[in-house]
C-alpha cells in the first residue's frame, strides 16, 4: 500500500471560474486604465499559469508577460515549506505598473516576498491578483488587490493547482486529501 491522495468534492466549478475571470479583468482595467505604457504581468510559476492565461486574454491592456518561480509547497508537501526562488526580477518592471498573478493566497509569504522584491526592483506600482484566498488569518492579513474566490482552508487542486505536479489540468477546483491507496 502506498500513500496517495484522492481528488474530492468540487469547490469552484469551471463556469464560476470563467465568469469571475471576466469580472476580475474588468476590476483590473478600472484600477489600471490602459495608457501608453504596457502593464507588466508577473505570473507565479507554475500554479498561476492557467489562470493567468485566461485572465490576460480578457484584459484590454498592452501586456508584458514575465514569469517567476516561487515554491512554498515543493513536491509532495501540503504545508508551506518557505520560499525558494530561482531567477531574478525581470528588467521590464523598472518604472512600470506591475500586476502579480498567483493561484492561491495561503500563508501570504509568496505575495509579501514578491511585493518587496518588485518594489526594490523599481516598479512604479505593484498590485496583486489571486484566484483563491484561503479562509485563514494569515491569508486575510496580507493585502491583495484582486481576489477571485474565498475558499475553506483546505488543500485543493485543479485549474493550475497541483499536488506533486499532478492535477493542474482539471477544469474545476477540487478538494484533495492525502490517504492510503485504495
Ligand atoms: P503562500 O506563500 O503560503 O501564500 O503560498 C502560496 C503558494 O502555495 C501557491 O502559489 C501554491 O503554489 C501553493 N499552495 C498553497 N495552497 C495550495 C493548495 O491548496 N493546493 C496547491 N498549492 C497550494
Ligand atoms: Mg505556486
Amino acid at each position: 500500500m502506498s500513500i496517495q491522495g484522492q481528488v474530492g468534492e468540487c469547490v469552484v466549478d469551471a463556469d464560476r471560474i470563467r465568469t469571475r475571470v471576466r469580472e476580475l479583468a474588468e476590476e483590473i482595467h478600472r484600477a489600471h486604465p490602459s495608457g501608453d505604457d504596457p502593464l507588466v504581468v508577473i505570473v507565479v510559476l507554475a500554479g498561476a499559469v492557467i489562470f493567468a492565461a485566461d485572465l490576460i486574454r480578457a484584459l484590454p491592456h498592452r501586456v508584458i508577460m514575465a514569469f517567476v518561480k516561487v515554491s512554498s509547497y515543493p513536491g509532495t508537501s501540503t504545508t508551506s515549506q518557505g520560499i525558494v526562488e530561482s531567477g531574478s526580477m525581470p528588467d521590464a518592471v523598472r518604472a512600470r505598473d506591475v500586476l502579480v498573478i498567483d493561484d492561491v493566497l495561503d500563508t501570504g509569504r509568496t505575495l509579501q516576498h514578491l511585493r518587496a522584491e518588485l518594489q526594490s526592483a523599481g516598479a512604479r506600482t505593484v498590485r496583486t491578483c489571486v484566484l483563491l484566498r484561503k479562509d485563514r488569518a494569515e491569508a486575510k492579513a496580507v493585502p491583495c488587490d484582486h481576489v477571485g474566490f474565498d475558499i475553506p482552508d483546505r488543500f485543493v487542486v485543479g485549474y493550475g493547482l497541483d499536488y506533486n505536479d499532478e492535477f493542474r489540468h482539471l477544469p474545476d477546483i477540487r478538494l484533495f486529501t492525502l490517504g492510503p491507496d485504495a
